[in-house]
């Protein structure tokens, strides 16, 4: 199965940015057929990301899509259209730095309402979940929010990124990682007899970096890396992207 590199660049970019990015991304990323590189900039830059990433065999997603539910105006909204406009392939749904804003009902409702892009849900512990042995309990009731929208024409990547790893430096141990993404494939394959245990992937995030990329990469059942912070410095992230896996 490929693998999948992914950088969220949450809230930080500018022009000149994302110019300088591409510009080094065309000179130094090794094409792979085993690799699928996606890149999520702020909406603002996606249109200017589009036009820069040319040949590059980098894919491009939205970090968060402010749906216009009742098909009403809405103000700061933005349309499937305009994604599919600039040719936007993913949607992030649930990261835990937009959650507090979305409730049960509308992550589902917003997931089903994204079935025409490649979904990435993502799903993830806090401290006290884990402190109080409660990890699968909590992912599993993110999980069910994605089970009660999906169908089968859905495309849908799960990131576990537990939230205490996000921007902190710290990691779970990689059979931690292991064991979690194993009890995510089996929760979904138990309640989505048709999603295939073994078609199931589930990427990784929460403090990624080039030195612990490759032991992550590799660990069993893990299917890819999502970056944050590390995924700003375009040299550390390229080369993450042509680590031989
Ligand atoms: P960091 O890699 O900065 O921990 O962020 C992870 C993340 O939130 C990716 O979506």
């Amino acid at each position: 199965m490929k693998k999948i590199i992914a950088a969220n660049w949450k809230n930080n970019g500018s022009k000149d940015f994302v110019k300088k990015y591409f510009s080094y991304l065309d000179k130094n990323l090794e094409k792979s057929p085993h690799k699928e590189i996606i890149i999520f900039p702020p909406d603002i830059y996606c249109s200017l990301a589009e036009e820069l990433r040319k040949d590059n065999p980098v894919y491009l997603g939205c970090q968060n899509i402010n749906i216009n539910i009742n098909n009403s105006t809405l103000t700061g909204g933005t349309t499937f259209e305009m994604l599919e406009d600039n040719f936007l392939e993913y949607i992030l749904i649930g990261h835990s730095e937009n959650r507090a804003n979305e409730e049960k009902v509308s992550l589902s409702l917003k997931t089903k309402l994204c079935e025409t892009m490649k979904i990435i849900f993502c799903v993830g512990e806090d401290k006290s979940d884990r402190d109080n042995n409660l990890i699968s309990s909590k992912i599993y009731s993110q999980l069910d929010d994605l089970i009660e929208a999906y169908n089968d024409s859905m495309d849908v990547i799960i990131a576990y990124e537990p939230i205490w790893a996000i921007g902190t430096g710290l990691t779970p141990s990689l059979k931690d990682i292991s064991n979690t993404h194993k009890i995510i494939k089996k929760y979904l394959n138990q309640k989505l007899p048709s999603y295939k245990e073994k078609d199931i992937m589930v990427m990784y995030g929460g403090s990624v970096s080039f030195d612990n990329a490759k032991e992550i990469l590799t660990s069993q059942f893990v299917d890819g890396v999502l970056i944050g912070g590390a995924s700003l410095n375009v040299e550390e992230f390229t080369r993450i992207c042509n680590l031989q896996i």
